[in-house]
């Protein structure tokens, strides 16, 4: 089914500052210039904190990563567990509707969340408690039919199951996850056949049942209960850090991504010593300092945009609004600067955006502005769709 943002958007989103804290220590778990690996669980967290996800928190966490919000976006569409619409208070319903499902019943599973929730995707329910949505395979075949019900896969459901399960989630209870039928886990429904050794030592529940009663996180969002956030790669549990000054406070958000130290890339080339990088032009070169010293040849820059007016860098696959300001602060403005850059020029770069290293080599820059400069940005825009620079 198409996957569109919802038509009604909250003006802004900011991550509170346990969220924030949380999301540095997710994107510190990457490596240098790889920091947009952690749009997924940013995303997430996002959605968590609101609900669902808005268009400004798929910005926000964007412009944190210094990705372009297509990028984003594109993630953010993809897959079904990203909620793009309000979804119900107490739980979001995904019935999986392929192959093995729908074998065993997952037709009656659909026509029962259109009977007690609403009879279209997507829509809450009367009271706002609940919605549904059918989705692809969720993996968990060997139990089919099964539902993913805020986080947890409720199995070997039949339609009597899920009415009675959607009667308790509304009171309030959180019925254990897993399969809703007797069975421990995927084994045949009469008991083993066969390594019955593991039966003895066995938990209460198999183990994603009982991780998920263990972590206690199903629909958490039935009483409000915050459920701790943790960085174990870290080794500390996440919490807010304490206020910074001005100077050194990431900003994310606001274009201004920051590494986790809290050194936004903006403020990053005034830490570092001046250097002069053009001979024609010695105001400008203490505009834009390096950011550290590096291979290669520091491209010339300009002092400001000429004519006042610079280009759309963000025209650039690969080249976002962080990454934009970061060219700018080093005094590149224009398709045609990037356009001359040789070898040397290249290597300085990819070695000296701070946060982004690599990024010239890896998007092509060079290529793409090339062919701006050479075919205008209309022609540019079509060979951009197919990647064919
Ligand atoms: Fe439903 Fe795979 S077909 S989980």
């Amino acid at each position: 089914m198409l996957r569109r943002l919802h038509k009604d958007q909250p003006a802004s989103f900011e991550f509170t500052p346990a969220n924030l804290a949380w999301a540095k220590g997710q994107i510190s778990k990457y490596p240098e210039g790889r920091q947009a690996s952690a749009v997924i669980p940013l995303l997430w967290r996002a959605q968590e904190q609101h609900g669902w996800l808005t268009r400004p928190a798929i910005e926000y966490v964007a412009n944190m990563l210094g990705m372009a919000y297509i990028r984003a976006l594109e993630v953010a569409t993809f897959y079904f567990m990203f909620q793009l619409q309000p979804v119900g208070s107490v739980a979001h319903i995904q019935i999986c509707g392929t192959t093995s499902c729908m074998i065993c019943g997952a037709e009656d599973l659909i026509a029962v969340c259109k009977e007690l929730i609403a009879s279209a995707p997507h829509t809450l329910s009367a009271d706002g408690k609940f919605s549904w949505e059918e989705v692809e395979c969720m993996g968990a075949c060997a139990n089919a039919p099964m539902a993913q019900i805020g986080k947890d896969y409720y199995e070997d459901l039949t339609a009597e199951k899920l009415r009675e399960l959607i009667a308790r989630f509304s009171t309030g209870e959180v019925p254990v996850p897993g399969p809703q039928n007797g069975r421990y886990a995927a084994e045949p429904k009469k008991g083993l056949t066969s390594l019955k050794e593991f039966e003895s030592g066995k938990k209460q529940f198999n183990a994603s049942a009982q991780l998920a009663v263990d972590i206690g996180d199903t629909v958490k969002r039935i009483d409000g209960t915050e459920v701790p956030l943790t960085t174990p790669w870290l080794g500390k549990p996440a919490k807010a850090t304490p206020a910074k000054s001005k100077a050194t406070e990431a900003k994310p958000g606001k274009n201004i991504p920051a590494d986790d130290t809290g050194v936004t890339v903006q403020e990053a080339p005034a830490k570092s010593k001046a250097k002069p990088v053009s001979k024609d032009e010695p105001a400008a070169a203490a505009a834009f300092a390096p950011v550290e010293a590096g291979a290669g040849t520091q491209p010339a820059g300009l002092a400001a945009p000429r004519g006042g007016a610079a280009d759309n860098l963000k025209e650039i696959e690969g080249i976002g609004p962080a990454l934009e300001k970061l060219c700018n602060s080093m005094g590149i403005f224009h398709f045609d600067q990037i356009a001359q850059w040789g070898a040397a020029e290249i290597a300085w770069m990819d070695s000296n955006l701070k946060g982004f290293k690599g990024r010239v080599t890896r998007d092509k820059w060079v290529a793409q502005a090339k062919l701006i400069v050479t075919e205008g940005l209309e022609a540019f825009r079509i060979r951009a769709k197919t990647n064919d620079y």
